[in-house]
Order: structure tokens, then sequence, then C-alpha cells
């Protein structure tokens, strides 16, 4: 029997689901996408996400959550890049009164993290491995010998004048209208910086930008060890349904 979950991605500017074979880490439907409505509140978000749900036609099985935010026991405490009223909102009760579903939340680069470990490129690799999503934030995942260390926000982290995702992110790179080559440098700056704190032996990066890793590639340090994840805008999708089938057993 196939093993399939479906998962929902909530992201600052799309929401995205799909039904997920567990057993090959791939999407078994179509990847059903709307736009995170504005403002993105606890109701507007979880309403569009029950879209997905009807179009997918899930019934009776608990849903997992990917989600842009510090995660402890479903309960969202942070609001970096979403509308601050998600701050101490309880997604399982959320989902259950609007959705009327079982569901199960995880931070978004937790979640991408977890799927890359397991079917991408942190695939047997052991110490310390850090997974890295690029997109309006950033967002990061901690291995040690494949386990999570969960909730670790390297993108909130003091960096120069602010925080480091207001440097190197995706969408720093579109503000402040970056070259390539700038924001290759940037990203190296920031990569450079994890490095000399974190020293770990691997680092994926993830995020719509990892699928134009050539484009920057030359202005890492090729001393760091530093690639590319390979399941792209999945990744999230697929670690989100892992995780909840997971803590669902
Ligand atoms: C949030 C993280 C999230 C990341 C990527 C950051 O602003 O604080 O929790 O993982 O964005 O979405």
């Amino acid at each position: 029997m196939q093993n399939i979950q479906l998962a929902i991605d909530v992201g600052a500017t799309g929401i995205k689901g799909a039904l997920v074979d567990l057993d090959k880490g791939e999407l078994h439907s179509e990847r059903i996408k709307y736009d995170t409505p504005k403002p993105a509140t606890p109701d507007a978000v979880i309403s569009t996400a029950k879209k997905i749900i009807e179009d997918l036609e899930w019934k009776d099985k608990p849903i997992g959550i990917g989600f842009p935010a510090i995660i402890k026991n479903n309960v969202c405490l942070t609001a970096s890049n979403i509308d601050k009223s998600w701050i101490n909102v309880d997604l399982k009760k959320i989902v259950h009164d609007i959705v009327g579903l079982d569901s199960h939340t995880i931070n978004d680069a937790d979640a991408a993290g977890i799927a890359e470990m397991h079917f991408g490129k942190g695939k047997d690799q052991k110490g310390t491995v850090i997974m890295l999503t690029l997109g309006t934030g950033i967002g990061s995942a901690f291995f040690k010998d494949g386990l999570l260390l969960p909730n670790i926000e390297l993108g909130r982290m003091y960096y120069r004048e602010s925080v480091s995702e207001h440097y190197a992110s995706n969408s720093a790179r579109k503000r402040l209208d970056l070259s390539w080559e700038e924001y290759g440098k940037e990203l190296n700056e920031f990569l450079e910086y994890v490095d000399r704190i974190f020293s770990p032996n691997l680092m994926m990066i993830g995020g719509g930008i990892s699928k134009k890793f050539e484009k920057y590639q030359e202005f890492i340090n090729p001393n760091l060890n530093v690639t590319p994840a390979v399941l792209k805008n999945n990744a999230g999708i697929i670690g989100a349904a892992m995780h909840c089938q997971l803590v669902s057993k």
C-alpha cells in the first residue's frame, strides 16, 4: 500500500500543498498553490489551506504543515515575516476549528531540512549539517548525525545593523537590487560567519534561489562545504508530510 500524506507549506507569498509519497520522497499529486492572503491573518491563511485540502480531497486524516516561524507544540511563537496576529496562535486548534482535521506543524526550514536529509544531499551525512532556505527570510535547520535540533533561527541572528536575513535572503537581493556578484559576495560573508561559529561539515542551500546556484557559486569560498539542495521547491511540503507521519504514530 502506498504511504501517502497531505502537507501544506505556508510561505510569505504563497501557500502550497500536495499529497506526498513518503516512501519515495516525491509529490504524489499536482502541487496546488494560492497566493498568501493579505493581510495573512490566521483565519485567512487557514481558510486558504482549507481550499487546498478540499482540492486534493483529503479527508479524516491529519495534515502536515510547514510554517515560517518558531513552532513549539504546534503553537506559533514568532512573526518576523508573517502577520503579527499569529503570535501565540495554536495551529492545531485553529486548523481543527476551520478545517475539522487534526494537524502537526513544524518550522518551514526544519521541514525542508528533514526532507533534504532523508532524500537529498544530506542523506547519510554525519556531523553537523545546516540547511539554509533563502527566500523572503532566511530559514535554518540544524542536524547532528541526522538528528534535528529544532527552531534554530540563523536568519534572525543579529548581523551588522539588524539581522542576517535583511542582507542575505533572496528578498534582500531583490530589495537592494544586487547583481549576482554582489549577492554572491554578500551571501558568502554570511556563510563564512555561520561557518566560523558552528563549523558545519556541510551547508545545504534551499529555497527558490537554490535553482540559480550557478549564478553566484563562484563567489562562495570553496573551502566552505556548500551545496545546493536537490529537492528545490518541494522540500518544505515533503518534510512537513514526513514530520506529520512521524509524530502521528
Ligand atoms: C523566520 C523563520 C523561518 C524563515 C523562513 C524567518 O523570518 O523567523 O522561522 O523559518 O523566515 O521562512
